[in-house]
């Protein structure tokens, strides 16, 4: 048996990085990697495979820049042909990204068994195209592995049977303590960080696509920077769509990091502002307040614990919110997100189900 990994985003090359390092140790499966190219930039793909030691794709697709319909039609296309050759597999998706659907369905059409890590998240939120990713992945997939007893809960609310899900705890909760080990013991690092101020980061569609969010979120950053530094590393799509609308910054806006970098920035940052989900879980982990600006966020986990607020992207409200942010207390249940050995978990789960 092998495992092929369908990779093509930043977040799951770092999942991946953990999840096949757990297979090579806890099963005897060999493992291919196919990254459909999703994210192409250096500093968005190849950073990760490095710094994460992670092998050279065995597959690598290209595909990229394309609306979202023929994006996925394409990769399921190639994913297909390529899944045609490779019957005696079984199949490892990430997340909820177009790559994630496409493999999916390919895997599917092809009769492997699909295994899907971060399964069972809902926002409810049918117009991001994320929703429909998550919702078809997890229908589709054999085994659902999901980050927290919230994500098996929806699944079971939707009709998915016991025996295609196990809660193994949050993979993102193994990457990011094993960065920790890694920069505690001297792992060299570019630039080192100064202390106190907020750390954003901006990506996702429903602010990246509307001007007038984005001018609000951007304007919001401009005025919190008169009490506390604010530092912004960027994503490549979003720094042409400020740069397109002409949108003034008075704070500091970088390229995107490096995971270890990353982690570096969250733990001297005083407050996180993100429209990312797996970065206010690890500005959670690492015990940040951060505040969201999403209609519906997807860990309401989190927002529970009070570590987390959500906002609505205008001025006004960030504003309101962040000063919200500065006074409530926190509660902090450790143990929302597992212990940080989900890796190992899934390994020994599909070493039961995939040597059958
Ligand atoms: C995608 C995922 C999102 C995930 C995010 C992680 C979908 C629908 N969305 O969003 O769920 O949270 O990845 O980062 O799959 N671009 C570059 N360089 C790159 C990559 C992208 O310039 O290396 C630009 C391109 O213009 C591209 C655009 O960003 O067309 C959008 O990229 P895409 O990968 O489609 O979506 P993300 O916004 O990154």
């Amino acid at each position: 048996m092998n495992c092929i990994h369908i990779v093509g985003n930043r977040p799951q090359f770092i999942k991946l990085a953990l999840l096949h390092q757990a297979i090579s140790l806890h099963t005897p499966f060999q493992q291919k990697i196919l990254h459909t190219g999703q994210h192409y930039d250096k500093t968005m793909s190849d950073v990760f495979f490095n710094e994460l030691k992670i092998p050279a794709p065995d597959y690598q697709l290209k595909i990229n820049r394309l609306p979202h319909h023929t994006q996925i039609g394409r990769m399921t296309e190639k994913i297909g042909n390529i899944l045609a050759t490779e019957k005696n597999s079984g199949v490892i998706i990430y997340g909820d990204t177009n790559t994630s659907l496409a493999g999916a369905l390919a895997a599917k059409k092809n009769h492997l068994p699909i295994a899907h890590v971060e399964a069972g998240i809902r926002t409810g939120d049918e117009r991001m195209p994320e929703e429909s990713n998550r919702y078809l992945t997890d229908r589709l997939s054999d085994i659902n592995f999901c980050p927290t007893t919230l994500c098996k809960k929806n699944l079971e609310e939707e009709g998915v049977p016991d025996s295609k899900i196990a809660v193994t705890g949050d993979i993102m909760l193994d990457a990011w303590k094993h960065a920790w080990e890694r920069i505690y013991n001297g792992a060299v690092l570019e630039k080192v960080p100064p202390h106190h101020y907020v750390v954003a980061t901006i990506h996702r569609e429903e602010n990246n696509e509307s001007p007038a969010r984005l001018q609000s979120i951007v304007e919001a950053l401009n005025e919190i920077r008169k009490t506390i530094p604010v530092i912004m590393p960027c994503h490549p799509k979003t720094k042409k769509k400020i740069k397109e609308l002409g949108i003034k910054i008075h704070f500091q806006l970088q390229g995107p990091c490096s995971y270890l970098q990353m982690v570096r920035l969250l733990d001297h940052a005083a407050y996180v502002i993100t429209d990312s989900g797996g970065f206010c879980r690890e500005a959670f982990f690492s015990g940040k307040p951060s505040l969201v600006i999403m209609d519906r966020p997807f860990w309401p986990e989190i927002i529970e614990q009070q570590q987390c607020l959500q906002t609505a992207a205008t001025r006004q409200a960030i504003l309101d919110n962040f000063q919200l942010l500065q006074k409530v207390p926190i509660k902090y249940d450790e143990t929302i997100f597992g212990q940080g050995d989900a890796a190992k978990r899934m390994a020994t789960i599909l070493a039961q189900e995939w040597s059958q």
